[in-house]
């Protein structure tokens, strides 16, 4: 029998229309366009804004757009996985709330949260998945709605983050093509410097940990950076390496969107010229899972059949990983 591989055959996105720029956050805190530019590399992130609206409603575009572009029906989806950590409610899952907007009714569902190392992890599993030979079309959905866990009186985060989903079809192919290697890693020494505090069962919702906001992001942003900056490059390196990659091997690089100066300290610890590597952060900030395939889907266009692409992800937990993915298909000439 022949090896079974999964492959991405289709990306998009789920982008909110509003454009919250560095001018507009310098009317709420006492910050600057020159400093958040100078020390991060934001210039705008994007704002799911309204009454009532989780990430399963740009999930839910995400996939619309998705079975149209894959020319796939609903019921042939097997599987929805959506890496998020900021699911609409703690249940349901945020998976079934989009299969269920999108007319996908034979697949199972479920959420995973790794934070913003949700899609390398959910690449593991999809393609563990088709690597069973039982799933033929696996929806991974990536991204999270970060406006909902920030606190706007906090300037030292509240720049940092937007909101956006991305979504990939992922099939079997027996080429060799797709996710060919994945390294993951995790350290539990992530627990204080990166956490949301209350509102899990540790810390349940009260009129106390509302009052302390508790319920948005909490980080120690110096010892964040120093781990994200050893830990990508590190796993990087290691992925190419034992891929027999050298950086002129390597097509595209994928990092993480967090800030620009972690992304540049990874380029310059790679070797690989600045050219090679997907850098949107200045248009969509960091928006946790979804930084990645928000990348990927901007730079389709571009893409060539078997392109050597790596992706490389940090985050909460801390949690870190390494993709080797040789892309699929020939993108085409869309206007993003
Ligand atoms: O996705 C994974 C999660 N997070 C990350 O990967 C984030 C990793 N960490 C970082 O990106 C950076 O540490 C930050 C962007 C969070 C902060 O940058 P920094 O260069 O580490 O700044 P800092 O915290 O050392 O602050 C330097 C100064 C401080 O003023 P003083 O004490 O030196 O007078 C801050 O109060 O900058 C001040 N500051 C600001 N000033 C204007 C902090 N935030 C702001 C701001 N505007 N928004």
């Amino acid at each position: 029998m022949k090896q079974l591989n999964g492959v991405i055959t289709g990306i998009t996105t789920g982008l909110p229309d509003y454009i919250l720029t560095n001018e507009e956050l310098s009317t709420i805190v006492d910050t600057s366009d020159e400093w958040i530019m100078t020390r991060v590399g934001i210039k705008e992130r994007r704002i799911l804004k309204g009454e009532a609206q989780g990430i399963s409603v740009l999930g839910t575009q995400a996939v619309d757009e998705l079975l149209v572009k894959t020319n796939t029906r609903p019921e042939e989806v097997d599987v929805v996985v959506f890496a998020t950590t900021t699911p609409d409610h703690p249940f349901p899952s945020a998976a079934s709330m989009v299969a269920e907007n999108c007319g996908i009714k034979n697949a199972f569902c479920f959420d995973m949260e790794v934070a913003c190392s949700g899609f390398v992890f959910g690449l593991e599993v999809c393609n563990s998945f088709i690597k069973t030979g039982k799933y033929k079309k696996i929806i991974l959905l990536a991204g999270d709605k970060m406006s909902s866990i920030t606190d706007y009186t906090d300037r030292t985060t509240c720049p940092l983050f937007g909101d956006a989903v991305g979504a990939v079809m992922i099939e079997p192919t027996d080429e060799v093509l797709g996710i060919l290697d994945v390294e993951l890693h995790s350290d539990g020494i992530g627990y204080e410097p990166l956490q949301m505090k209350a509102g899990g069962s540790k810390y349940p919702a009260s009129y106390e940990t509302v009052e302390r906001r508790e319920h948005t992001v909490q980080q120690d942003g110096q010892v964040v950076f120093r781990h994200a900056v050893s830990r990508m490059a590190e796993v990087s390196l290691s992925i190419m390496d034992r891929n027999n990659l050298a950086p002129e091997d390597v097509d595209w690089l994928v990092p993480h969107q967090a800030n620009i100066r972690i992304i540049d300290a990874t380029i310059q610890r790679t070797g690989l010229p600045r050219e090679k590597v997907m850098i949107n952060i200045e248009k969509y900030g960091n928006t946790s899972a979804g930084t990645i395939p928000v990348c990927l889907w901007e730079w389709e266009p571009k893409l060539r059949k078997g392109d050597n692409i790596i992706l490389t992800a940090f985050g909460a937990g801390f949690s870190w990983g390494s993709v080797y993915l040789k892309w699929g298909y020939d993108g085409e000439n869309q206007v993003k």
